[in-house]
């Protein structure tokens, strides 16, 4: 029997039902495991599991809202934890690594009690030959405070760098208003659920490619569509920038047709993700837009494939939708006053 391990996470603030269905989609994806993320307060939450998780996992390659997890060692006052350190096999786990201690409180009310290097000091001590490096660490521990005396004591083992913040609207060589901005578009590419290279997802009005630029650099083979030609122009030019061998790696293709047509193959699409004509900062063509589409999508996108559809609140789509696929989910992502995209999960299960 595999002793179960406890787990502590860190999400971002962002949208946090996004976020935890992110993770929680991934997790079963990659592990086979279906876990519920338990809210310990605000973004700190933590989860159970026997499988133990390590800093390589593929799953840590694609998260977008999840900042941080690590192994929730203990929880209690520092008195405590320097009676129990011992039994967390600190040298045994990671002797020959430099390590580097973080504090912070979790809530901004309460100050930090003790400096680090009296945090330090214990798992110091528990080393044959430490070594300390705040910057180049092998290991990092945590401290995160509840109270000014309580904390929980993790050893981290995944910590988001972002990389995909390179990707945002405002630094891609071309903008357009009705772009998706990048941590959106790759949390709505993790719902498909899909974790095999080979696979192709399509963005049937990808744009400027805001969506499939993380697709991309997730490792998918990419299929761009737009009725637009200037569009696919600068989706190409946008492409070329981040990936300068995309195009020519046979991973991406762009086609020009309208969508509300059987413009491809039956059974050739694995996975699609869309942020859709909403018709107020980009032209809507059509006044059956919709339906033409998902009745032909229905056609080239696998049985039991998902589409990940991001529409406005002020559209009819959710209704026309169910008429042909099944729905899993719904997200609600608020932007302003006049504004909340909803980020429709379905499967094509009907
Ligand atoms: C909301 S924008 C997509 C933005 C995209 N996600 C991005 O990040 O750049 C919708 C796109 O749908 C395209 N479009 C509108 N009607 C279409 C149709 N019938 N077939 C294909 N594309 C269409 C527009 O040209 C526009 O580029």
């Amino acid at each position: 029997m595999t002793n179960t391990i406890e787990y502590f996470v860190i999400l971002k603030g962002t949208n946090k039902e996004f976020a935890t269905a992110e993770f929680e989609t991934l997790f079963s994806l990659y592990y086979n495991q279906k876990i519920k993320l338990e809210q310990i307060s605000n973004v700190y939450y933590r989860f159970n599991s026997n499988i133990k998780l390590t800093k390589d996992d593929e799953i840590f390659k694609r998260l977008t809202f999840t900042k941080h997890v690590s192994f929730l060692n203990f929880y209690g006052t520092f008195e405590d934890l320097k009676s129990k350190l011992s039994s967390f096999e600190i040298s045994k786990h990671y002797e020959g690594m430099p390590f580097a201690i973080n504090a912070s409180r979790m809530f901004k009310k309460f100050q930090l009690p003790q400096d680090l290097r009296e945090l330090a000091a214990p798992v110091y001590d528990e080393f044959k030959s430490p070594s300390v490096s705040l910057k180049k660490f092998g290991i990092r521990f945590h401290y995160f405070y509840d109270t000014t005396e309580t904390f929980y004591f993790t050893s981290e083992i995944y910590h988001n760098s972002m990389d995909y913040l390179e990707r945002m609207p405002k630094y891609r060589p071309v903008v357009m208003p009705y772009t998706l901005k990048s941590d959106m578009a790759r949390a709505a590419i993790n719902l498909l659920d899909i974790k095999d290279k080979n696979s192709i997802l399509l963005d049937p009005f990808c744009g400027i490619g805001g969506i499939l630029l993380e697709g991309y650099d997730m490792g998918f083979k990419i299929f761009g569509n737009d009725i637009s030609w200037n569009d696919l122009k600068y989706f190409k030019q946008n492409f070329e920038h981040y990936f300068p061998d995309s195009f020519t790696s046979g991973q991406v293709k762009r086609t020009l047709a309208d969508s509300s047509t059987q413009f491809l193959k039956e059974n050739s699409i694995d996975g699609i993700v869309s942020d859709i004509p909403y018709g107020k900062s980009c032209r809507r063509l059509g006044d059956d837009l919709y339906n033409d589409f998902l009745r032909s999508a229905k056609v080239y996108l696998k049985p039991g494939a998902k589409l990940v559809i991001i529409y406005a609140n002020f559209l009819e789509f959710k209704e026309i939708a169910k008429k042909y696929f099944t729905e899993i989910t719904e997200i609600d992502h608020y932007i302003n006053k006049s504004m909340t995209r909803h980020i429709l999960v379905l499967e094509n299960t009907k």
